[in-house]
């Protein structure tokens, strides 16, 4: 626990905004981020999820508005808070130098633990994370993988009230990056406080307890996942494809059948309905109109639903 006092809030940012040069990339957030929980920052490239990153970690002065971590202020306790906090940044910064076993020992040094203090440690971590055989493995002899695993048991050296997680699974393949979710979900257990950047909606939607939804800057929306999507895109999604005239069916069906939606968008052919209801009733209706409905597809509403809504753009899901 961090020296000082500070009440269930480890992350307290009001009207945070940084500039840099005449481009402002954090336009006035306010974040609260409670002991215990998993927190989200979910957005696209460019949004500004490492740039807030950076003001929590201390690496980058905020412009204006106040940040408290752990309940201290940013500006001016550097130090005392990075001392309680882990960092997993965007890259890996591993010594390729050391082993596996040496890097995690190394780092607990910094922290002014001996290597026979820290070894048992060390060697917890390495289990926790997946990585027990790979003591006195190279660095270049592990996957990308199995680095992310070693990163993120680095950053747990210090025991940290706060567990800093900037897009932990970007760059990997499927299957290492549900590996990740895995332990990221072990580290979950142990009711770590976790603040994790994203643009993978699975990832937000597995792990998050409550995130925002923030692009260029701004915070759209706030919540827990499930809420949000049903809130915004209701239980089920119909997707038509429109041969012609989308514009007039999307009024069409709209006026004839709007109490059974929460709502609709259009983008490009494609037309997309929130649905309250049973979505093969909407279906059926459509078709019997004679509707020139060249594909459908009648699927459970998710966040990527919840990220066009709020900004009429699909949030990148290369993987
Ligand atoms: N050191 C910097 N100098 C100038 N612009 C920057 C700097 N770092 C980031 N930016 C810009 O700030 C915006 C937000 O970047 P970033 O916080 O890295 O977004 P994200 O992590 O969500 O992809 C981007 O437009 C990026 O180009
Ligand atoms: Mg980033």
């Amino acid at each position: 626990m961090a020296g000082k006092m500070f009440n269930r809030e480890v992350i307290c940012a009001r009207g945070l905004r940084k500039k840099y040069g005449d481009k402002e990339v954090v336009r006035g957030i306010n974040l609260s981020v409670s002991k215990g929980e998993c927190f989200g920052i979910l957005g696209p490239n460019g949004a500004g999820k490492t740039t807030i990153v950076k003001m929590i970690f201390g690496l980058s002065p905020p412009t204006s508005g106040t940040l408290l971590v752990l309940g201290m202020n940013v500006n001016g306790n550097q130090r005392e808070i990075k001392k309680h906090l882990g960092v997993v940044s965007q890259e890996d910064h591993l010594d390729s130098d050391l082993n596996v076993g040496e890097n995690l020992e190394v780092f607990a040094r910094y922290y002014g633990m001996r290597p026979a203090e820290s070894r048992p440690y060390v060697k917890q971590l390495l289990e926790l994370m997946g990585l027990s055989d790979r003591y006195r493995s190279k660095i270049h002899e592990l996957s990308g993988g199995m680095r992310r695993r070693l990163s993120i048991a680095r950053s747990l050296i210090n025991n940290p009230d706060l567990l800093i997680l900037d897009e932990p699974t970007t760059g990997l393949d499927p299957h290492a990056r549900r590996l990740v979710w895995q332990m990221l979900r072990s580290i979950k257990e142990k009711q770590i406080t976790m603040l994790l950047t994203t643009h993978y909606l699975e990832e937000a939607s597995i792990l998050c307890d409550r995130l925002v939804i923030m692009d260029d800057g701004i915070i759209l929306d706030e919540g827990n996942p499930r809420f949000l999507v049903k809130k915004h895109a209701g239980e089920e999604v119909l997707e038509l494809g429109l041969r012609e005239k989308p514009e007039f069916w999307q009024n069409e069906i709209s006026a004839r059948f709007g109490d059974m939606q929460k709502g609709s968008l259009l983008l490009g052919d494609s037309l997309y309905f929130y649905l309250n209801g049973d979505g093969k009733v909407l279906l059926n209706e459509i078709n019997s109109l004679a509707t020139p409905v060249s594909y459908h597809l009648l699927r459970p509403s998710n966040l990527e639903d919840v990220f066009l809504k709020l900004t009429g753009k699909k949030l990148e899901t290369e993987s």
